[in-house]
């Protein structure tokens, strides 16, 4: 059975937060119980949903507590989040890069010695204005005409014009390798359906990039956890199809992501961290591949629906 519960509660109220915990395969908790602690996962798996700034929650963590991080932040300029600590409405992409600096920082405290972290980063285009109907400018989903006509004017920086493809993965790349992790890979994410886009002066986008970075030259790695169907190495080129399992948000991404990096990066038990939680993709495949998971989200209400897809996760999840 699966129960929630609100530990942490008094403590993080001060702080304007609140936690909900999910326990993950077995057994219920009541406010009586000890409290989860992000080093015991060796009998089963936690989850751990807080909900805050990821800023502000990050550094209340122990360090070197978690195995790796998985996650996808906002991308910049694109949807409204609707708070006022969200991270991606900017007024500048510059400061949308320091921003994930901070907050990799504090994940970099957090992951163990032979931690990763992988980063699935989403470009834009600086238009004049412009937002459209398709493309990484669109109006859809939960965009709010307010970020966009904010952000969608060409920004004052790095000699963007009119219609430049921002380059976005990459700098938050190079900046996080000058801040100190170490870049191992990139992985191209092929959309087996893309997003239509009516555009007719360049290709369709149908690739987005994910990071792999260390903490350390030499880190925890399992080549088998993944294979290719011939039995090969795993190439860094993923082509995966849609997942509607994050319904209910408006850029949840495939749990066959997750699950690939999960098993690339994680043994059974360790404990993965998404500080970008949304509706809890992470968490759930986390859970069902035996692992325990941390998620931080800002928005109560995409914290409450990962609580429910958590709880009801099972390895059926998976069958994607
Ligand atoms: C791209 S979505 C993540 C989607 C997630 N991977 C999923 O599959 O559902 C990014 C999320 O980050 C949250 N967010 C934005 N700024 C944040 C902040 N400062 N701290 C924590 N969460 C934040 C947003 O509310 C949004 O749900």
């Amino acid at each position: 059975m699966i129960s929630a519960w609100h530990a942490k509660i008094g403590m993080m109220k001060s702080a304007g937060h609140v936690a909900i915990n999910t326990l993950g395969e077995s057994g219920t908790a009541s406010a009586e119980e000890p409290k989860p602690d992000v080093h015991a996962g060796k009998s089963r798996a936690q989850v751990k949903i807080l909900v805050g700034d990821s800023r502000v929650l990050l550094p209340t963590l122990p360090e070197e507590s978690v195995q790796s991080c998985i996650t996808s932040p906002p991308y910049w300029g694109l949807r409204d989040y609707d708070h006022p600590s969200q991270i991606g409405a900017e007024p500048s992409p510059e400061q949308y890069v320091q921003n994930l600096v901070q907050v990799f920082q504090q994940v970099r405290r957090v992951l163990k010695k032979d931690g990763t972290l992988w980063l699935n980063v989403g470009d834009g285009y600086a238009r004049n204005g412009g937002t459209g109907n398709c493309g990484p400018n669109a109006v859809v989903g939960n965009t709010k005409k307010l970020v966009q006509r904010r952000n969608c004017k060409v920004p004052d920086c790095w000699g963007l014009k009119d219609r430049d493809l921002m380059g976005l993965p990459w700098r938050v790349a190079f900046a996080l390798q000058a801040d100190g992790w170490v870049l191992r890979s990139r992985i191209t994410w092929v959309k087996k359906t893309a997003m239509p886009e009516s555009v007719r002066n360049r290709p369709t986008n149908a690739t987005e990039d994910i990071f792999l970075f260390s903490k350390m030259p030499t880190y925890y790695y399992d080549p088998h956890g993944v294979r290719e169907p011939s039995g090969a190495n795993l190439r860094n080129c993923w082509i995966l199809g849609p997942d509607i399992s994050g319904a209910g948000h408006p850029a949840a991404y495939p749990r066959e992501l997750v699950r690939r990096c999960i098993l690339l990066g994680s043994r059974p038990h360790d404990v993965i961290l998404d500080p970008f939680g949304g509706s809890g993709t992470t968490a759930e495949v986390a859970k069902v591949l035996r692992r325990s998971a941390i998620l931080i989200e800002l928005n109560s209400s995409y914290a409450n629906l990962s609580e429910k897809r958590v709880g009801s996760a099972n390895q059926e999840s998976l069958w994607v």
